[in-house]
């Protein structure tokens, strides 16, 4: 009679994919409002320097033009930079738009036009003329990084590099075996499908609905309660889409303040949105140039390990990310020296980019592990083994699990790397050279708090609602598994409702922590849902049910069930019917927790397996195959779980062989910022891509045992593609993207 298949742990299709894929999903930019009135934003062209005068007249003239905002006739807003942080924002003052005439980077907003339809906008937007009075301005990190430094404030939830351990540097000077060398990583922009935008849908009393492309709708609400000093009663920001995040979306950015801004001068609804030029105008991954010593003893045991970073901020924010501390954690070293600095630039400042700061540190620290395999004769693996640290050394604290050993073991199984040749350049298929590289990757297991909402009906509907983003990693279907399994329904029995400030609060979408936090919370919810049912159920004249405890019974079927005599039950719609209500609700909040975490530290692991053929004369790569080993603890859904990892592996190769911001130093300019030459894999590029999650039970780590796969899919693959291009060629390329052209220079 128990006889429904749990969908928790089985593979589940999305269940708003056919929203999204019969365009019934709608998109910031795509709501829409009467009267709607339309923004477009006019970016400066000099990185540095001041704006001496406007000249509107021209523009002021194409019909349609409503209004032109520049600093010089903005409203009122905040005055304290303060007011302008958000939830994620790094040390420092961020951008305020339409401040003043000062301008730091090239590309920030300094005008926004708004007119009754996008093309007037955008013509008259052409016609502005600005004078501006240059001052120099750094774009260089090659230059800049003889002025790093540390950051002086911490950005919360970032740990600094730990204390020293033992002396690294005499321990690498004394060492039988060293590897040492830079390893550097290009600017990198997030480019999701959907550009960024806002509908702000003003409403008569000056109340808005802000349809905002965001990873956190209550970051953006705050972002806009703080800065235009609103409640947060007239302020709703709905966001149940997103088309791509990647973490360009955590922070609010200049377009959500512009739409709002005009809304509230102008009493009417209006959008703006980014063009895919202007995309390039704010967040990034940062160019972060890596050193990395290792030394060892002839077998492969690591004596001494460092790893200093120097990455690219701006000059107004002191953004920070994990580099270095994976280095202190993956391995057991007997000396270890971390150190992670910054240095500025006349840039927009960077931000967290799909596991930002790991694929960074571990691209370095996992080339210069494989350097050190080649250095000994060792396996890279059995190097990996021998080095293996059941805790993490930066706190010396025990692990909540850590099952990387068996992502070695089954990686390598199904890849065939037993059959690898040691030696780089002796695998060939015709007239290609093959490789085989591999490498380990880590990510952080994040839990938050997080509330939700939920509310079953008398006709057996369950309705789950919780604040939190769905960016595409399959939020939505994973809680109506979750929702689904506690009350014993079908899938199609749950409606789940998301990104949406007003309903129960959710951090942001990012950490790869939702399932984590906005699973359990979905969890004790429903939890708390069956005991009032059940309460209800017992009342039922007749109830068979009288003397059952919670655990004493099973929620199945539409029936609430005896576990020992399932014959014996109570339906859903007859407890509620009883009881005379056409719906019970239940909210509960749940929270990592002060202890555990302190205790113990938690990751997820990754081996990541890689093989390239390489054309011998032009040195053209492909990448032929990748095999991902994840352990991520208990996997909600295998289908949508694989499709995140695939989604971290193109990434991974779009790190390792295409992307690559380029800046003209002369201009202090981002030049391809476009996708025509800003280069992201396409299908051409993609091969087999495996996926195997292996066993690892944690009841430690949260509530419901999960980890979170968001982001350890990208960790270490462009390392093992690297490694891969070494062992087809002989050559070790140190920067990302590996292009053609360093490979034929190599
Ligand atoms: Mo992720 S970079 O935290 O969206």
């Amino acid at each position: 009679m128990l006889s429904n298949d749990p969908h928790v742990g089985s593979p589940r299709s999305r269940v708003d994919g056919p929203a999204k894929v019969t365009g019934r999903a709608s998109y910031a930019a795509e709501f829409k409002a009467t009267g709607l009135t339309h923004g477009y934003i006019l970016s400066s062209a000099i990185p540095r320097g001041r704006i001496r005068a406007f000249d509107l007249a021209a523009a002021l003239a194409v019909p349609g033009v409503l209004q032109i905002f520049t600093h010089e006739n903005r409203p009122q807003t905040a005055w304290f930079a303060s007011s302008y942080r958000d939830q994620v924002a790094p040390p420092g003052k961020p951008l305020r738009p339409l401040y003043d005439a000062e301008i730091q980077h090239s590309d920030q907003p300094i005008a926004l036009v708004v007119a009754s339809t996008f093309e007037a906008a955008r013509d008259a937007a052409s016609l502005i003329g600005v004078t501006y009075e240059r001052a120099p301005h750094e774009t260089d990190l090659e230059r800049a990084r003889h002025d790093s430094y540390e950051p002086p404030k911490k950005r919360s939830g970032i740990a600094p590099p730990p204390d020293p351990k033992g002396d690294a540097t005499a321990a690498f000077g004394g060492a039988p075996i060293k590897v040492s060398a830079e390893y550097s990583l290009a600017t990198e922009h997030h480019n999701p499908m959907e550009l960024h935008g806002t509908t702000v849908v003003w409403e008569s009393g000056g109340k808005i609905t802000v349809h905002d492309k965001t990873q956190g709708t209550l970051n953006t609400q705050g972002y806009v309660t703080s800065v235009f000093g609103l409640s947060s009663d007239d302020v709703r920001v709905v966001s149940p889409f997103v088309g791509g995040g990647f973490g360009s979306a955590l922070r609010p950015h200049h377009q959500l303040f512009l739409a709002v801004m005009a809304s509230l001068v102008l009493e009417r609804s209006v959008r703006v949105e980014m063009t895919r030029t202007q995309m390039f105008s704010h967040v990034h991954r940062p160019q972060t140039i890596n050193t990395v010593a290792i030394s060892a003893d002839p077998d492969g045991h690591i004596l001494s390990l460092q790893h200093n970073a120097v990455a690219a901020t701006s000059r107004y924010e002191d953004y920070q990310e994990n580099v270095v501390n994976w280095s202190g954690m993956l391995y057991h070293s007997e000396a270890t020296q971390l150190g992670y600095e910054l240095a500025k630039l006349d840039i927009p400042t960077p931000g967290d980019m799909r596991a930002p700061g790991a694929p960074t540190g571990l691209f370095a620290l996992e080339s210069a592990m494989d350097e050190l395999a080649h250095a000994t004769g060792i396996d890279p693996i059995e190097l990996r083994l021998r080095n293996y640290t059941e805790r993490d050394e930066n706190d010396d604290k025990p692990l909540t699990s850590k099952e990387l050993r068996a992502c070695y073991a089954e990686g390598a199984a199904r890849f065939g790397w037993s059959r690898r040749k040691m030696t780089p350049r002796s695998m060939r298929a015709g007239k290609e050279l093959v490789g085989w590289g591999m490498a380990s990757g880590v990510w952080e297991a994040m839990m938050m708090k997080s509330s939700a909402r939920a509310t079953l009906g008398r006709d057996g509907r369950l309705e789950i609602a919780c604040a939190a983003s769905d960016i595409g990693t399959g939020t939505y279907t994973i809680l109506s598994q979750i929702g689904a399994d506690a009350l014993g329904l079908e899938l199609d029995a749950v409606t789940v409702k998301l990104g949406d400030s007003s309903l129960p609060m959710a951090p942001i979408q990012g950490g790869s922590w939702t399932a984590a936090s906005s699973g359990s919370a979905v969890t004790l919810t429903c939890r708390s849902l069956c005991e009032t049912l059940l309460k209800h159920a017992k009342a039922v004249e007749g109830s068979p049910l009288t003397e059952a405890a919670i655990e004493d019974v099973a929620f199945n079927g539409g029936m609430i069930r005896l576990r020992r005599e399932p014959d014996r039950a109570v339906s859903i719609t007859d407890a509620l019917a009883a009881a005379g209500l056409d719906q019970i609700e239940a909210e509960e909040t749940a929270s990592p927790g002060l202890i555990a975490p302190m205790r113990r530290a938690s990751y997820t692991h990754s081996a990541v397996f890689a093989e390239v053929h390489v054309d011998e004369q032009l040195d053209i790569v492909r990448v032929t195959r990748v095999v991902s080993a994840i352990a991520a603890g208990r996997i909600l859904n295998p289908k949508t779980a694989r499709s995140q990892i695939i989604g971290g592996v193109v990434w991974g190769i779009g790190m390792a062989l295409h992307e690559e911001t380029m800046t003209d130093h002369r201009f202090g300019r981002f030049m391809n910022s476009n996708l025509g030459e800003y280069h992201v894999p396409v299908n051409a590029d993609i091969d087999g891509i495996e996926v195997i999650f292996v066993e690892e039970h944690d009841d430690k780590v949260n509530p419901i045992g999960v980890k979170g796969l968001g982001e350890i899919g990208v960790v270490g693959t462009a390392a093992a593609i690297a490694n891969a291009i070494h062992h087809a060629t002989g050559k070790r390329i140190r920067s990302l993207p590996i292009t053609v052209d360093k490979l034929l220079a190599a």
